[in-house]
């Protein structure tokens, strides 16, 4: 039973990835960025962390890209978590469009710019924002909008410009500031499904301790597709209070993918769902989806 689930869940987790569809305005920066050999470890963690979905969706992007040394050290700031490392390349990805040009010209000394990591709303006040100056030695550079955010990322190069829908350059340096870091693993998943009206899920998962494995998931990715309460009484859902336990584990597991997908992908993963309902008849009439990371 566990192999077989074990099979079924990776053949699920390859039906999502097979479905996924391309980015409404065809821009793959995956694809771009792997053109350029110097930016192979920044590309990795852009799809690792699906950061390259959100770019991929955006109408307007500049996109401020590490060489493999800068980060490295990146990496290690956020201790390795794959979570933090989202939270960074969030940061580094600006909603709007800058080149060169566009920067000298700005008017104030300071510019500050939105960040696909302030737009997520995770970020403190105007934390996620990122300032752009030139500086007097006539370089171009970006902080961290946290005051006191000193200006220690500049411009290495330009890389690719499309005006004004993507333009991609290299900076020397991360842009961090304290905080950067901190995930969700602090998220109380319970309280989430609780909040979302899956009250019985959340219950089930923390009676049967399906919830820890799931929380040791958070980091490297989950995405959680929780009945709703309603969705116990529907008709034909399976009655949980006579199930043997080691059943129930197995079903509640089923609610879960092992692996970031978010939103634009979610689409798609409810015929995931619908695969894996006719196996096991599992609870999924109604879902509230929930994707950490
Ligand atoms: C983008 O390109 C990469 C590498 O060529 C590919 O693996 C990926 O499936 C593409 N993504 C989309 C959304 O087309
Ligand atoms: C999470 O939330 C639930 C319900 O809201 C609560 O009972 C539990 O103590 C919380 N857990 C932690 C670790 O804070």
């Amino acid at each position: 039973m566990a192999a077989a689930a074990q099979r079924l869940v990776a053949a699920v987790v390859v039906l999502v990835a097979c479905l996924a569809l391309p980015a409404a305005r065809g821009l793959n920066i995956t694809a771009m960025l792997n053109g350029y050999p110097d930016y192979k470890m920044f590309n990795k963690y852009l799809s690792e962390t699906k950061v390259c979905d959100e770019i991929n969706a955006r109408e307007s992007i500049t996109l401020l890209v590490l060489g493999d040394g800068p980060m490295s050290m990146l990496v290690l700031d956020a201790d390795q978590s794959l979570a933090g490392i989202k939270n960074a390349l969030r940061l580094h990805a600006i909603l709007d469009y800058f080149d060169p040009k566009k920067i000298r010209g700005l008017p104030d000394a300071d510019t500050m710019t939105d960040t696909l990591y302030q737009a997520g709303g995770d970020a403190a006040g105007k934390m996620g924002n990122v300032k752009i100056s030139t500086l007097d030695t006539g370089k171009i550079a970006f902080a961290s909008a946290n005051p006191g955010g000193k200006y220690e990322a500049t411009m290495v190069k330009a890389i690719k410009q499309m005006p004004y829908k993507l333009s991609i350059m290299e900076i020397s340096a991360p842009i961090e500031f304290d905080g950067l870091f901190d995930t969700p693993s602090a998220t109380n998943l319970t309280r989430l499904l609780e909040k979302a009206g899956c009250k019985r899920f959340a219950s089930l998962i923390t009676s049967t301790g399906v919830l820890k494995t799931f929380e040791d998931a958070m980091d490297k990715g989950l995405t959680l597709f929780a009945p709703n309460d309603d969705a116990f009484d529907a008709k034909g859902a399976p009655d949980v209070k006579k199930m043997p336990s080691a059943d129930l584990v197995t079903l509640l597991k089923y609610h879960a993918l092992p692996s970031y997908n978010p939103k634009p992908t979610l689409k798609t993963a409810s015929s995931a769902v619908a695969l894996r309902s006719v196996v096991l008849g599992a609870l999924a009439t109604a879902v509230c989806s929930f994707v950490l990371l």
